[in-house]
């Protein structure tokens, strides 16, 4: 296995005005790990996606892709470096079917083929393995909200990315529904597949990620084992304090 990490940050931060919604964070993900990433709501997890994936653009710092610093790049061509993610606010392509969307992503991967009808065969094991298996024709619209973060997970696995970044995939699932997300992402994972996991599902963060990393108001607070993480002092009092902040907001 390559020495060099998928991929590694330095001193990446991202200001929005007068907040630094992301922080100096330096960290870096191995081949085949299975990174697990948790923090309070604002913590600034989906901002750290955007800024690896292209969306938004850093303002301090570096993002390197296989050791190659892909900085400040467009979302496309970080996608070409086999970078995939998904949007924490979903985003299917409304005009065409379940089926289509993942077409449009297997015709879009640079070893993929370019005939539709090729294609939407294709996109048909990939609902199956996301568990959208017999919703192909239906529209994204009638889809439940559970449903659409399965569209959305199977949107960036057309793409075959060597890295992909999940933006709380689980959320709105019932805790049986679970269990086949979390199944589906060691199988990424016994392919060869590195994966980010944003969420705030414990559970599943405890269950998939070979490594945690904390952020807090921007910053990386820990990194480590699940199960260090979680009873680590620090951690457990910015989930307290914030849920106790949420409490006091509500009763306000
Ligand atoms: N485009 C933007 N303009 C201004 N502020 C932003 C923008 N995007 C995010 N923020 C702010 O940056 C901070 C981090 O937001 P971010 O969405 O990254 O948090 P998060 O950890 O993903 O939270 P959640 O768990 O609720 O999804 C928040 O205070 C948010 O309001
Ligand atoms: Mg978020």
């Amino acid at each position: 296995m390559s020495t060099v990490p998928i991929l590694e940050t330095r001193g990446l931060g991202r200001r929005f005005g007068a907040l630094d919604a992301v922080s100096d964070v330096s960290f870096s993900v191995n081949q085949g790990e299975i990174l697990g990433v948790i923090g309070p709501n604002g913590a600034g997890k989906s901002t750290f996606i955007n800024l690896v994936t292209g969306h938004i653009k850093p303002t301090s710092g570096q993002v390197l892709i296989d050791g190659k610093d892909m900085t400040g790049q467009a979302p496309w061509d970080i996608a070409r470096a086999g970078v995939a993610r998904t949007f924490q606010i979903v985003k299917p392509f409304n005009g065409m079917t379940v089926r289509q969307n993942i077409a449009v992503g297997i015709m879009y991967e640079s070893h993929g083929t370019n005939r539709l009808s090729v294609a939407l065969e294709q996109a048909e094991a990939i609902l199956e393995e996301v568990g959208l298996g017999g919703s192909g024709d239906r529209m994204p619209g009638e889809l439940s909200t559970a449903d659409i973060r399965r569209l959305e997970f199977a949107k960036a696995l057309a793409t075959k990315p060597r890295l992909l970044l999940l933006d709380e995939v689980m959320a709105g699932l019932r805790p049986t529904e679970i269990e086949p997300s979390l199944e589906l992402i060691r199988t990424l994972k016994a392919r060869g597949t590195t994966v980010i996991v944003v969420e705030h599902v414990m559970k599943a963060i405890v269950a998939v990620s070979d490594r945690v990393l904390v952020l807090a108001q921007g910053k990386v607070l820990m990194q480590g084992g699940a199960h260090e993480v979680l009873a680590d002092p620090r951690v457990i009092e910015v989930y307290l304090g914030h849920r106790y902040a949420k409490r006091q907001k509500g009763n306000a």
